[in-house]
């Protein structure tokens, strides 16, 4: 069915913030959501992954290494896969001092938390690598249908579930067919992909780097909406926005929301 932003391309795009504001506050923490809504963000982006003993957190490298210190606390679990550990240990971990001394002490959050501290704005979630975790789309189901800030949000329309994985994210399709989805494309999706795209998804997602005006064009062609990323500087703001893209996932959205403003 057309899609609320086909009936309105010339609105301003949605401000949309990857990982949180994770430009100013640890990236896929609880600061980067707060931060995110006094940015006025209209949705916020994260990345989801299932620990040893099946909870849903939000994490975007399928190893804990970078963004918290697990080195340290267990030196002798390497590689450090998000999946090898369980809740009451990944909550054990600072994810926030590696961004800066003012952070330490945020945790990991869980999906439900996450859901929690978004509220009433709008929820894009990106189950990463999900073929690393059988069955979570069934997870991510019982979830967004239980927890009360997920179900509220997901009968409100305000949860877009989007994968670099289209197999995994048809599966997911086929489970809860009234959650809208996006398809993830790193290089410039063809004109067969956005045509098979629009039988069952309701975005496409690219870099902004590998598309152009006619992507845009032959996207809202077909009724899809397209959200780009990862756009940090003004110069790709206003082209993503004068492309007359549906959303722009970005690092700053106090900068995006500050250039809308203003233009
Ligand atoms: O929202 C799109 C973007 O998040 C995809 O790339 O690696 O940041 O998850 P990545
Ligand atoms: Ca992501």
């Amino acid at each position: 069915a057309p899609s609320a932003a086909a009936a309105d391309r010339n609105r301003d795009p949605e401000v949309i913030a990857h990982r949180g504001s994770s430009g100013v506050a640890p990236e896929n923490t609880l600061a980067a959501v707060r931060q995110a809504l006094r940015h006025r963000s209209d949705t916020v982006e994260n990345d989801v992954q299932r620990t040893k003993d099946g909870e849903l957190v939000i994490m975007h490298d399928t190893t804990l290494a970078r963004t918290t210190d697990v080195e340290q606390v267990f030196p002798d679990r390497a590689p450090w896969k998000v999946g090898d550990f369980t809740l009451a240990e990944i909550k054990k971990l600072d994810a926030g001092s590696w961004f800066g001394p003012e952070f330490a002490g945020e945790r990991v959050p869980t999906l439900a938390e996450w859901g929690a501290a978004v509220g009433n704005a709008r929820m894009l979630l990106e189950p990463k690598a999900p073929e690393l975790y059988p069955g979570i789309e069934k997870d991510l189901d019982r979830e967004l249908n239980s927890v009360p800030a997920l179900r509220k949000a997901l009968k409100a329309g305000r949860i877009v579930v989007q994968s670099f994985n289209h197999a995994w994210l048809r599966d997911y399709k086929e489970i809860a067919p009234e959650v809208p989805v996006g398809l993830l494309y790193g290089s410039k999706p063809t004109a067969a992909d956005i045509e098979a795209a629009a039988t069952w998804a309701e975005q496409v997602n690219p870099a902004l780097g590998v598309i152009d005006q006619a992507t845009v064009d032959l996207v809202h062609d077909q009724d899809l909406e397209i959200h780009v990323w990862t756009v940090n500087d003004g110069q790709g703001m206003r082209r993503a926005r004068d492309w007359g893209v549906d959303g722009i996932i970005t690092n700053y959205p106090q900068v995006l929301r500050d250039l809308l403003h203003r233009s």
